[in-house]
Parts: structure tokens; sequence; C-alpha cells
């Protein structure tokens, strides 16, 4: 059911194959070795060296893929991201594809702010370079998040078995599969797509049990809960949820927008979640938000962006089928409270400031924290009046 979602050929000879994880994480590693296996026997037949394989990814991959490269051997390649642009430029990628490259892997819905990579695009100019190089380097995606989304919301939108250097998937059952936590999907498109060397038989459960996980025992209740919701559901059924999910995340972020305090990170074609950053002029920072939210029961995490957008700090806010437009209201009210709050207080940056000029310089300034603190704040209004460039530092 998942491989026909994902568009798998079925035409003569093509049969698409898969298995069930604890997670996308689990099905990754699968997914990576299987790469890794035929890359080898690739080599292998052409008497070519095959000790140093290499991926490429975005650096906004999940941790799964560093764990990936770092317990399979496997050199991970990552496509810096830049200011604005924050998933792997499907353009750089390739050019940092070579010959030891096992797969390149794109995300469909970027954990740190939900945007698709072009996956088609990536197809495209992969398709070129195999053509002139004469390798075969083929892409896997990791649709996480995107996979039970994307065939809903954007049916038109080719980013799967369609693109022919698309040889496997991965999904999580437990984000937008609308299963509990334990279910990942790897599908991959054909038989061929997977080494048979990887997959064991055993026969001690009296019949022969092809095996291809890291685990052997697994509970059966997360496939049995993701094969009802499959059908209780249906494709109308995931449809209304996913677009209900989309229509809340439009409720928060023109709410945000309405504050006028924030700019929004994540787009409104992807995972329905909200990515925001404060504006440059704030005197306090995304951190100072997220502890504040927490006073009103709002888990809402702040992190910093990965290499080279460190510089960024948002905040997220991940859209699932429970929470409603009521909640997306209410946490748009208390956002506002916090605001509010943070501008009578002092901002923890000067604060920290003014504590480190009075513990470092007490015989040269002789006032309280308090007054180094109001000096600072003067001075950080002026330069932002005066429209001074910063660079996030104050
Ligand atoms: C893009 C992406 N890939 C992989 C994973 C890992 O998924 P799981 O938690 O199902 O192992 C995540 C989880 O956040 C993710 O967002």
């Amino acid at each position: 059911m998942i491989a026909h979602l994902f568009n798998a050929p079925l035409g003569k000879g093509e049969a698409a194959v898969g298995v069930g994880t604890v997670g996308s994480s689990e099905a990754i590693m699968l997914a990576g070795l299987a790469f890794k296996r035929k890359w080898q026997n690739k080599m292998k037949q052409l008497g070519k060296p095959y000790d140093k394989p290499n991926i490429v990814t975005g650096a906004n991959v999940q941790v799964c893929w560093e764990k990936f490269a770092r317990y399979f051997e496997v050199e991970l390649k990552e496509v810096k991201l830049s200011d604005g642009y924050y998933v792997m430029d499907p353009d750089k990628a390739v050019e940092m594809v070579d010959e030891n490259t096992i797969c390149v892997a794109a995300i469909l819905g970027s954990t740190l702010n939900g945007e698709f990579e072009d996956v088609k695009r990536l197809n495209d100019l992969l398709v070129e370079k195999n053509k002139q190089t004469g390798w075969d380097t083929p892409i896997h995606v990791d649709a996480a998040s995107g996979g039970f989304i994307a065939p809903f919301l954007y049916p038109e939108l080719e980013w799967d078995f369609r693109l022919p250097l698309v040889k496997s998937i991965n999904v999580s059952g437990h984000k937008y599969g609308l299963v509990y936590a334990g279910i990942g999907w790897a599908i991959w498109r054909n038989k061929e797509d997977l080494p048979d060397e990887l997959i064991f038989h055993i026969n001690y459960l009296g019949a022969d049990q092809p095996t291809f996980t890291l685990n052997f025992s697994k509970g059966s209740n997360q496939v049995i809960a993701q094969y009802y919701q499959l059908i209780r559901l249906g494709h109308e059924g995931y449809t209304n949820i996913m677009e209900n999910c989309q229509e809340n995340a439009m409720v928060l972020k023109e709410g945000l927008e309405l504050t006028g305090r924030f700019n929004i990170v994540s787009k409104d074609n992807g995972v329905p979640l909200v990515a925001f950053s404060l504006k440059d002029n704030s005197r306090h920072n995304e951190f100072e938000v997220s502890d504040m939210l927490r006073r009103f029961g709002w888990i809402v995490p702040a992190y910093t962006m990965p290499p080279d957008a460190q510089h960024v700090t948002v905040l997220r806010v991940v859209i699932r089928e429970d929470f409603s437009r009521t909640l997306a209201e209410r946490l748009v009210a208390d956002i506002q409270k916090v605001l509010h709050e943070l501008d009578s207080m002092p901002s923890r940056v000067t604060e920290k400031l003014a504590m480190n000029v009075v513990e470092h310089h007490p015989t040269v300034v002789k006032k309280t924290a308090i007054d180094v603190q109001r000096e600072i704040t003067t001075a950080w209004r002026k330069m932002v009046a005066d429209k001074k460039k910063t660079n996030g530092v104050c």
C-alpha cells in the first residue's frame, strides 16, 4: 500500500519490496547499507577500490544520517546551508558527487523548517551527470514526515518513484502516518535495489522467513495500527487530516506575522509546521521566548541552524492532527503575552554583558550591573535606530 502511495512502478518484472522498522532511523540505516553494498559490489566487479564510500546530503539532515555514516563507515559529504536557504541545494549536491558516492539523500520535509527539498531538480541534474560520467549514482528520499503529507496535499509534486533515480524511500508511521511511536518503513523501488546477500532467511518459525532489519523481534501492534489507519481513513481521510493540519499551521503563521515581531522561516508548501525567528531589532532572543512559553505549558524548542547558517536561531511548532485551530489561537495569544512581558524586562544578553563588565573591571567601572545594563540597552537601541548591521551580536 505504501509503495503504491509512492508511485512504485508496476510494470512487467517490477515489484517494490519493503520492510517495517522501528522508525525512519532504522529504515535509513537499512537503505544506506543497501546502497553501500550495491556500490561495493559494482566497484569490485570493475576492479576499482571500494574502501572509501561517501554519501552526499544537506547539512540540515537529521542526526540518523550522521549515525549511519559513522556506524557504517561512510564519509558524510554535507552541502552547507546559507543565509535564507536552509535546505540542500541540488546544484551544489550534484557537484559534490564523485565515483565513490553511494547515493545522494534528499529530504522531503527538513526537520529544521519543514521545507521540501527539490528532488525533481536533483534527479534531472544527476541523470545528466550520470550520462556524462558513466556512473549510476542513485537517490534516496528521506520522507520521514513528508511521505504521508505530499501524496495527499501535493499529489502533482514529483518526488517519489516517478523519478527514475529514486531507488528507495523511508517514512515514519509515527509522524504523519498517524500511528503511535515505534513504526517506520523502508521501500525499495525494485528487488534488484536491495542486494540479496543482506537478506537472511530463517526457518525455525515453521516456514521460510526473510528478514532484513536491525532487530529481530518486534511487536506487531504498530503494523496493525498502521494498516488500520490506512484502511479506516483511506485516501480521503488522510487528505482531510493533512489539509486541516495545514490550515491550522496557516492560522498560527498569520497570527505570528500580525505581531510584527517575527520572520517566518518555514514554507507554506511543506510539512505543516511553523518555524520562526525574532526580527533583527529584538532585544531578546528565541531561547528566552522558549523559556517563558514553558510557564504557559508550551514546549516550543529554540535551536540554531547547522553550518553555514549557525547565526540563525529559530523556534519551531509542528502541527499534528490533535493541534486544533483553538490551540493555534491560544498559542498566538500566549506568545503575545510572553513578548509583552519580555518587553518590560531587561534583556538577558545585556544583563550578561553588564555582569561581565562589572566582574572584570571592578576598579574602572564604579557602577552597578543595572546601570551598565541600562547604558548597554540605550546604546543598543541607538544602534538599531541608526540601522547599523550588528550581525546578530549586541
Ligand atoms: C527528516 C527526518 N529523517 C529521519 C528522522 C528520524 O526518524 P525516526 O524518529 O522515525 O527514527 C526524522 C525525525 O525527526 C526526520 O525529521
